[in-house]
C-alpha cells in the first residue's frame, strides 16, 4: 500500500507524536481502510509500529499494536478509555443502555447483577440444549448428506447459533415471539454491519427509505420482547433460561431488580453480542480443519477415544469437555487467526501516554487482536494454523495480550465461558459425525463486517466420519 509517511516523531507534552499514513487530503486513510480493512491495519503495524496515529475523515486514530499498549487501554488504565461516540453511533440506537454499551455507573451495576447469571456453572446447565440443537441441525442435513449436497456452512451455522440464543434467553415461551425476535435480530446484525461500511450513512433517526426498515425492525422487536417480559411478569416462574436469571438477579446493595426497559436493551445486547461472533468462529474452525487434515486427524482421534462406543460416537456433554483438550486448543487457534472480533475501539476521555507516546484526550483508539494474534513479533509462523500453541503442557510464552479474543479487564466479555462451552460442544458434535469437505479448493478471505466472516460465503460438503 503506497501511503506516504507522515514520519515525525515531534515531542509532545506526555510523549511523541506517533507515525502513521498521511492518506488523503480530504478522507484521510478511510479509502484504504475501506478497501481493505485487515490488510489496512497490519500494514500500519508493520511500517509505523506500536502505537500509529492516521486520520479518518474528520477523526484521527491512534492504532496501538503492543501488548503492553492493549494492557493499558484495556486494564491498567482502563478509566480512561470510554466506549466513544462510534460505538455508541453503530450499536446504541439498537442495544439502547445495554450491557455492550452502557459506561460508568449504569454498566457497573448491571455488570454486577448479571455475572452471576454467566457463572461457568450456570452456563454448563445449558450444555444439553446446545447439542440438542446441533443434533436437529444434523438431522436436517441428512438427506443433502445422502445427495453429496453443499450447504452454507457460514449460514447454518448462524440458524445453529441463532436457535440456540433464542433458546437460552427464552426457552419457556411458547408462542411466535421468540422468531420474531430472531428474524428482527438477524436484520439489525446486517444493519450494523452496514453502519461499519458506510460510517457515513445518516443516523437511523433520519428517516431514508433504508432507516424507515432498520426502525421497522426495532419496533417489530420491541413490541415482541416487551410482550414476553409483560407475560413473564404476570405467570411468575419461566424455567431457567437466560431471561429468568437476568428478572431474578437482584443488586447485592440495594436489593432493585432490572425494569423493563433495562432488561429489553440487555436481552437484545446478548443476541446480538452472542450469536454471530460464536457462528463465525464455527465457520472459520470448520474451514481451518478442512485444509489441515492431520489437525483434523487428532480431532477425530480425541472425540474417538473420549465418546466413541461401539464404532460409533456419542454426542458430548458439558462434563466431557474437559476430556476434549485437543477440541480446545482447535477453537483458540482459529480464533487466533480470525477473531469474531477482529478490531475493538475506545475514547480517551484525557490525554495519557502508551509506550512513550502522546494519546489526547477526545483520541479514538483502536486495538485489533487480528493485528496482535498474527504479529510476527509475539508468534512463530504467524499464519500457521497450528493449534499446538495452545497445548496446556507446552504454553508457549507470550505477553497476556497478544491473544485477546474475549477483550480483557473489566470489559471483557461476559459470555466467554459461554461461547466456549458452545463452540466445542458444536464441534465435537458435527466432528463426530460428519468430516466436512471444502466445495472450492481456493483460499477464502476473511471479511471484516461487524464480525470476521468468511468473504462469499463457504460451501461445504459433510461426509461421514
Ligand atoms: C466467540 C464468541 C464471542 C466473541 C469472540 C466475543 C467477543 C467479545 C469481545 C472482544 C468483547 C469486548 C468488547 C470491548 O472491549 O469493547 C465482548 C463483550 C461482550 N460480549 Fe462477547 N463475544 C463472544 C460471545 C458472546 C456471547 C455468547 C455473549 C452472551 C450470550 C456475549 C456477550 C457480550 C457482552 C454482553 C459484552 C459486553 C460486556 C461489557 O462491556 O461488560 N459475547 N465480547
Amino acid at each position: 500500500m503506497a501511503t506516504p509517511i507522515t514520519g515525525e516523531t515531534k515531542v509532545a507534552p506526555g510523549g511523541k507524536t506517533p507515525p502513521g499514513p498521511r492518506g488523503g487530503m480530504l478522507l484521510g486513510s478511510v479509502r484504504d481502510f475501506r478497501r481493505d480493512s485487515l490488510g489496512f491495519l497490519a500494514d500500519v503495524a508493520r511500517r509505523y509500529g506500536d502505537v500509529t496515529r492516521y486520520r479518518m475523515a474528520n477523526m484521527t486514530w491512534y492504532q496501538v499494536n503492543h501488548p503492553e499498549g492493549v494492557r493499558r487501554i484495556l486494564q491498567q488504565n482502563n478509566h480512561n478509555y470510554g466506549k466513544g461516540t462510534l460505538t455508541k453511533r453503530v450499536i446504541g440506537p439498537i442495544s439502547g443502555e445495554g450491557l455492550f454499551t452502557s459506561e460508568g455507573e449504569t454498566w457497573l451495576r448491571q455488570r454486577r447483577l448479571m455475572q452471576p447469571v454467566f457463572h461457568r456453572q450456570r452456563v454448563a446447565a445449558f450444555g444439553e440444549l446446545m447439542t440438542g440443537a446441533t443434533l436437529a441441525m444434523l438431522d436436517r442435513w441428512e438427506p443433502l448428506v445422502d445427495a453429496g449436497t453443499s450447504i452454507d456452512l457460514p449460514a447454518e451455522m448462524a440458524l445453529l447459533t441463532l436457535d440456540i440464543a433464542t433458546e437460552t434467553l427464552f426457552s419457556s415461551h411458547v408462542g411466535e415471539e421468540p422468531d420474531v425476535i430472531a428474524r428482527a435480530v438477524t436484520t439489525l446484525i446486517s444493519d450494523v454491519s452496514f453502519r461499519f461500511e458506510v460510517p457515513y450513512y445518516p443516523p437511523v433517526r433520519v428517516p431514508t427509505p433504508y432507516n424507515r426498515r432498520v426502525r421497522s425492525a426495532l419496533r417489530t422487536l420491541d413490541r415482541a420482547v416487551y410482550r414476553i417480559i409483560e407475560e413473564r411478569r404476570r405467570v411468575r416462574g419461566g424455567g431457567g433460561d437466560l431471561l429468568a436469571l437476568l428478572m431474578d438477579a437482584r443488586d447485592e446493595e440495594t436489593g432493585e431488580a432490572m425494569g423493563d426497559k433495562q432488561l429489553r436493551d440487555e436481552v437484545i445486547t446478548l443476541f446480538i453480542a452472542g450469536h454471530e461472533t460464536t457462528a463465525n468462529a464455527l465457520a472459520w474452525t470448520f474451514y481451518l480443519l478442512a485444509r489441515n487434515p492431520e489437525a483434523e486427524h487428532r480431532l477425530q482421534a480425541e472425540l474417538a477415544s473420549a465418546l466413541g462406543t461401539n464404532g460409533s460416537t456419542r454426542p458430548p456433554a458439558v462434563a466431557d469437555l474437559p476430556q476434549l483438550p485437543y477440541t480446545r486448543m482447535v477453537v483458540e487457534e482459529t480464533m487466533r487467526l480470525y477473531p469474531p472480533a477482529w478490531i475493538t475501539n475506545r475514547q480517551a476521555h484525557a490525554d495519557d501516554e502508551i509506550l512513550g507516546y502522546h494519546i489526547p484526550a477526545g483520541a479514538f483508539v483502536m486495538i485489533s487482536p487480528y493485528v496482535l494474534h498474527r504479529h510476527p513479533a509475539y508468534w512463530k509462523l504467524p499464519e500457521k494454523f497450528d493449534p499446538e500453541r495452545f497445548s496446556p503442557e507446552h504454553p508457549e510464552d507470550r505477553p497476556r495480550y497478544a491473544y485477546f479474543p474475549f477483550g480483557g479487564g473489566p470489559r471483557q466479555c461476559i459470555g466467554k465461558d459461554m461461547a466456549l462451552v458452545e463452540a466445542r460442544l458444536i464441534l465435537a458434535t458435527v466432528a463426530g459425525r460428519y468430516r466436512l469437505r471444502l466445495v472450492h479448493d481456493r483460499p477464502v478471505e476473511p471479511e471484516a463486517l461487524a464480525t470476521l466472516r468468511p468473504h462469499g460465503g463457504l460451501p461445504m460438503i459433510p461426509e461421514g466420519v
